[in-house]
């Protein structure tokens, strides 16, 4: 299988290729886009030097490309992703350019696979607090049917790429608007002034509501960044539609997909971004019932968004479709 990588120099592409690695990903030529800044640079991929060519409109045509990972930001992926998609090229497209289009299947693999059988060769990754979260509440929603979520986001730096880690480690305000060192921004891109929530709390919502084929369920969020270099927390409160006993979502956890419970308030252990960094998993703790309410449950859930919130899971993705 040739693959391309669409963006191989920034942060998700880098683990791409890690990540490709990993897994021992079967790769007979592999090419490597990125802007005109990085066209010649080098990187090491299973010990051989590749050169990163600049992305121009004629590379699907140019090459037999079987597999796009797209991750240079969602103008790009508007205007490049069709041509590889008429080239015969799969494309699984990191940005938002393509998630809620109906034509385009929205997957995580532990979630909703069987929305991959009508792709017509663009595949979206959610976004990264949107995978973790699905992983987590997928089960329990199979079971007892949700009736409603709260989200509240913790979001690591890295999920703004490159320049995001650059604000933390420089204090600097190139990315964000403000600076993020001892402080928490409850902004995560644009606002929409309409409703006044930001766009990453809209993705939220309405990228779980197409994952889990879902709309009846009431979903509101608040995401803000955090001054963490990476891995995404988030406080989830859920109103189910029948009661439960803990121990059932204890259980129903267990047995979740890609989840492992991290929850022993004797010990004092429970999910933390440094713990979560470098693995594949959603870890899930503190889990407890809301009292506020009939069937209210809390619970606290971390993961790497680099990895599970962006490149595990597009790999993912191209082996289910092999
Ligand atoms: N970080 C996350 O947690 C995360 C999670 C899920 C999805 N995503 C999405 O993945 C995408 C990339 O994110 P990132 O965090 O990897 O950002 P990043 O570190 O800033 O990297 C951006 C990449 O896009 C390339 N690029 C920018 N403009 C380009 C152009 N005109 N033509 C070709 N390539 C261009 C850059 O190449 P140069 O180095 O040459 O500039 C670089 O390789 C975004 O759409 C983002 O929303 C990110």
């Amino acid at each position: 299988m040739n693959i391309a990588i669409i963006g191989a120099t920034g942060l998700v592409g880098g683990m791409f290729l890690k990540i490709l690695e990993e897994r021992n990903f079967k790769i007979d030529k592999l090419f490597l886009f990125a802007s005109e800044k990085s066209d010649g640079k080098e990187i090491i991929f299973k010990n051989k030097k590749y050169i990163v060519k600049k992305l121009e409109y004629d590379i699907f045509e140019k090459n037999k490309i079987n597999l796009a990972l797209f991750s240079a930001g969602k103008e790009i992926s508007k205007k490049f992703a069709i041509l590889a998609a008429k080239n015969n090229c799969v494309v699984i497209d990191n940005s938002s350019a393509w998630r809620m289009n109906d034509k385009v299947p929205l997957v995580v693999p532990e979630v909703n696979p069987e929305d991959l059988k009508n792709h017509k060769n663009i595949i979206a990754n959610p976004n990264c607090s949107t995978i973790q979260l699905v992983v987590a509440i997928k089960k329990i929603h199979d079971v007892f049917k949700i009736k409603r979520i709260v989200i509240s986001t913790y979001q690591a730096v890295s999920g703004a790429g490159i320049f995001g880690i650059n604000d933390l480690k420089n204090d600097d305000n190139k990315k964000f608007k403000y600076s993020i060192v001892n402080n928490c921004l409850p902004q995560i891109d644009n606002f929409d002034l309409e409703t006044k929530y930001t766009l990453e709390e809209l993705k939220l919502i309405n990228e779980t509501k197409k994952i889990l084929h879902a709309p009846e369920i009431n979903i509101t969020a608040t995401a803000v960044r955090v001054p963490v270099i990476n891995s995404h927390g988030e406080s989830i409160n859920l109103e189910l539609r029948r009661d439960f006993d803990i121990k059932e979502i204890f259980d129903i956890l267990r047995n979740t997909p890609g989840v492992a419970i991290q929850d022993d308030i004797k010990n004092e252990i429970y999910p933390l971004a440094k713990n979560a960094s470098g693995k594949d998993l959603v870890f899930v703790g503190r889990i407890r019932r809301d009292f506020s309410i009939k069937s209210g449950l809390n619970f606290w859930i971390v993961a790497d968004n680099i990895r599970k919130g962006a490149a595990t899971n597009a790999v993912q993705i191209a082996e289910r479709l092999i």
